[in-house]
Parts: C-alpha cells; sequence; structure tokens
C-alpha cells in the first residue's frame, strides 16, 4: 500500500531538438542580470555556450560569467559563486551544464541572501533556506543526476573529506530546464555510461523498499528497462537521437520525487559512493557502481521478493526450476554483465581508493535506515573490502 503523500514539481521543462528556444519565452520572466555558470569548456567546444550567449544577447540580458565549475563541485567554489551572486546583484544563475552546474547553482541560489556559512547550515546542519531564493534554470548537456527537475544539490569538502547532498524543497528546483538530447552528443562515451548507471541506481534506490505491488515501483520497472535498452545502442551509437532522448527523459523521470512518491527509500548505494566520491574525487556513477554489486548481496536475503521481482520484471530471468535466492542471484549477474557490456563495472581501487582509505570512508558514510536493512558499521566495512 502506497503512503500518504504530496507531489508538486514546478520546474517547467523544454525538451527535444528546438527546446533552447525556450529562452525566449523564459528569460523576459526575469531581470537583467544573469549569472552564466558552466563547467570546465565542453560547451565553447560543442558551440552550446555560443548558442546561449546569443539568446541572452537577443534578450537583452546582462551576463555575468562563471565557469569553471568542476565535477563534484567544492565548498570554495560555493563561496567564489555567492561573491559573484553578491557583487553583481543577479536576477537570475543560469547552469549550462551537467549535474555538477545545476547543483552548484542551486546551492548558491540558497546562499546569496544567507547570512551564515552554506556549508554548515544547509549541508552540515540540514536546514531550509529561510532568505531569499535566487531563481535558477538549467541548459541540461548531461544526462544522469535528474537535478535539472528536482531540488538536490551535492557539495564536496575536501577538507573536511565529506560530499553531502542536501535535498531542499520545491522553491530550490529549476524554474525551467532545457533539455535539448543533442547536446549530450559531444559527452566521451565515459561520462554517458556514468550518467547510465546513475540513472539506473537513483531507481534501485527507490525501487528497493517494501513487499507491496504498487505503481510506483511497476513505473521504476519500465524506467530501468528503458535505460538499459537505450543504453546497449548509445554505446554503439552516440549520436542515435531516440536512443539520447530516452535516456535523457529517463534519468529526468528517475529522480524528480515522482517514483519514490508513497514508499520508503533506500539511498545507501549513494551514501557509500558519495563517502568514496570525498576520498577520491571520483566521478559519481562510478562510484555508484564500484560499491553496488556487494551492497545488494549483502542486503538480498531481507528484500528477497523485491530481488525476485527484480530479477524477473527487469532483467527477464526465468525462474524455472530455480530457488528464490537463484533468481534473485541470476538477476544481479545479469546487472553486473549490462554493467560490463556498457563499462561501468569497477572497483573502488579502479577509482583511486587504497585499503588505508577504508575506515576514513567508512566514517564519512551516512547510514540509512529505510531500505531492506539497515547496515552497522562492519557490515560497511565489508562491503568497502569486497569493493576494493
Ligand atoms: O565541466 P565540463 O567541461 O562541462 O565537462 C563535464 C564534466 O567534466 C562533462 N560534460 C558535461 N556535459 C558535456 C560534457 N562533456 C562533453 N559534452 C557535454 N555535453 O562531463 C563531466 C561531468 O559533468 P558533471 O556535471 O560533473 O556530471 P553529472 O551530471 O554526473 O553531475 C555529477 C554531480 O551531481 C551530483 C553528483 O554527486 C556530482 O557531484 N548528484 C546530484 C544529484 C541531484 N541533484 O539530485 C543526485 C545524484 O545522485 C548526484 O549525487
Ligand atoms: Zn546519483
Amino acid at each position: 500500500m502506497l503512503g500518504t503523500f504530496t507531489y508538486h514539481n514546478p520546474t517547467k521543462l523544454y525538451f527535444g531538438a528546438e527546446a533552447l528556444n525556450g529562452l525566449n519565452e523564459e528569460l523576459p520572466k526575469y531581470g537583467k542580470t544573469v549569472q552564466l555558470i558552466y563547467g570546465g569548456g565542453s560547451i565553447k567546444r560543442n558551440g552550446v555556450y555560443d548558442a546561449v550567449v546569443k539568446l541572452l544577447a537577443d534578450n537583452g540580458k546582462t551576463v555575468v560569467e562563471d565557469g569553471g565549475v568542476m565535477p563534484n563541485p567544492t565548498t570554495e567554489k560555493l563561496r567564489e559563486g555567492v561573491r559573484i551572486a553578491r557583487e553583481h546583484h543577479v536576477d537570475l544563475l543560469l547552469a549550462v551544464g551537467g549535474g555538477s552546474c545545476c547543483d552548484y547553482a542551486k546551492a548558491v541560489s540558497v546562499s546569496v541572501h544567507e547570512p551564515e556559512d552554506p556549508w554548515e547550515k544547509f549541508f552540515v546542519r540540514y536546514e531550509d533556506p529561510e532568505h531569499e531564493i535566487v531563481p535558477v534554470g538549467c541548459v541540461l548537456t548531461m544526462a544522469g543526476t535528474g537535478s535539472e527537475m528536482n531540488g538536490g544539490s551535492v557539495i564536496t569538502n575536501h577538507a573536511a573529506k565529506m560530499k553531502i547532498g542536501k535535498v531542499f524543497d520545491e522553491r530550490v528546483n529549476p524554474k525551467f530546464s532545457i533539455l535539448n538530447p543533442t547536446f549530450t552528443y559531444s559527452l566521451p562515451m565515459r561520462q554517458t555510461v556514468a550518467g547510465v548507471y546513475d540513472i539506473f541506481n537513483h531507481i534501485c534506490e527507490q525501487y528497493f523498499s517494501g513487499t507491496d505491488e504498487n505503481v510506483s515501483d511497476a513505473l521504476s520497472e519500465a524506467l530501468m528497462r528503458e535505460v538499459v535498452r537505450a543504453s546497449r545502442i548509445v554505446i554503439r551509437d552516440p549520436e542515435n537521437y531516440e536512443a539520447r532522448s530516452d535516456i535523457m527523459w529517463a534519468a529526468t523521470w528517475a529522480l524528480n520525487n515522482l517514483i519514490g512518491c508513497g514508499k520508503t527509500e533506500d539511498w545507501m548505494v549513494h551514501m557509500l559512493g558519495q563517502a568514496l566520491g570525498a576520498y577520491t574525487d571520483a566521478t559519481h556513477g562510478f562510484t555508484l557502481a564500484a560499491v553496488s554489486l556487494p551492497y545488494y548481496r549483502l542486503v538480498m536475503p531481507y528484500g528477497l521478493e523485491k530481488f525476485v521481482r527484480f530479477a524477473k520484471a527487469v532483467w527477464n530471468i526465468d525462474p524455472a526450476g530455480k530457488t528464490d535466492a537463484q533468481i534473485a542471484e541470476a538477476g544481479l549477474c545479469a546487472m553486473h554483465a549490462w554493467m560490463q557490456e556498457i563499462g561501468v563495472a569497477c572497483t573502488m581501487r579502479d577509482l583511486g581508493a587504497t585499503e588505508d582509505m577504508i575506515e576514513g570512508i567508512a566514517d564519512a558514510t551516512i547510514l540509512m535506515d529505510s531500505g531492506y536493512h539497515a547496515l552497522t558499521r562492519e557490515e560497511v566495512i565489508q562491503i568497502l573490502k569486497e569493493s576494493l
């Protein structure tokens, strides 16, 4: 039975090969000064920067540049972004890039009028914003995080060796997001598949809880099948519009709060992955891939029924002649084979982790208790050792 919930997602989406024209509808709604947020330069190489800057000029905007947002944006960069926004009294934060740019824009948006240190207030104490929030818009160039239609923002504090995601309420969602699948053609394949696994795991995090039959889980199964199908096309044919658009659309629905409606959620793979990310600064999707199998094998006996359903519904495992445990294990093996096929299967060591980091990564792992099994510290260590 689904629990009680309220669902409201205020982000307006423009999807398709001409989606960028949506800026002509959106930009007039905001004041003159736009902070243009982007990453390390991919948008200058693939033409997206020029197209966005032209539309900003056509709409009479003054552009304040804020480039150099790194993958896994840091507290230092956040403080710089806040300083820029304050100095220029910006009216809109326009993030052009992947989840890192979009997450960063949201963190800046809640911090501009916040007198306290944003890391302490929002990410350590997990408080909500009480002051004016500067609106955020997003032009997405990488499919994965779902940041384009949610209130999540993940910030890394290297000094504290912590990577923390704060899920803000819908006031912090982007006001609009532009989703043009062709903008993802220029992604290196490694980033594409990291995004694919991130999408898949977001769905798993919301799927692996509860024992009832429900619509949210049925939606999740359909999304997982589509992500797997489209990923197999995109690794062979990176400019396949259909596959790129299916991946982009699935990413949005995988983490815009819909498929978690009425359910408890797990999120333990993300907690392990984020702690690993704090130590290695590795690409988010790969950090999840490194810890997934040992984690799911450990919790499988506690949620066996759902793992059996996952094996049959997502991986088409034939149950004939198998025990439930064998069906569930066959499902995880099929998932692992797919991860190998698309090139995301990896170990923590592949990402730069070493044995002496395990205790620290375990300390940085936030323990959740809403999946099938609340991990003990010893179990966290066991998973990390098996993932190494
Ligand atoms: O910096 P540039 O030059 O733009 O290059 C980026 C970056 O190196 C590149 N890239 C992006 N679009 C491209 C492109 N390169 C060529 N062509 C394009 N079209 O890809 C690299 C990775 O980009 P990034 O934005 O870091 O990737 P992603 O979208 O995976 O975002 C990762 C961040 O989002 C957080 C992660 O923890 C991580 O910090 N997450 C945010 C979530 C949320 N808001 O709900 C949930 C997720 O679980 C995740 O934790
Ligand atoms: Zn993720």
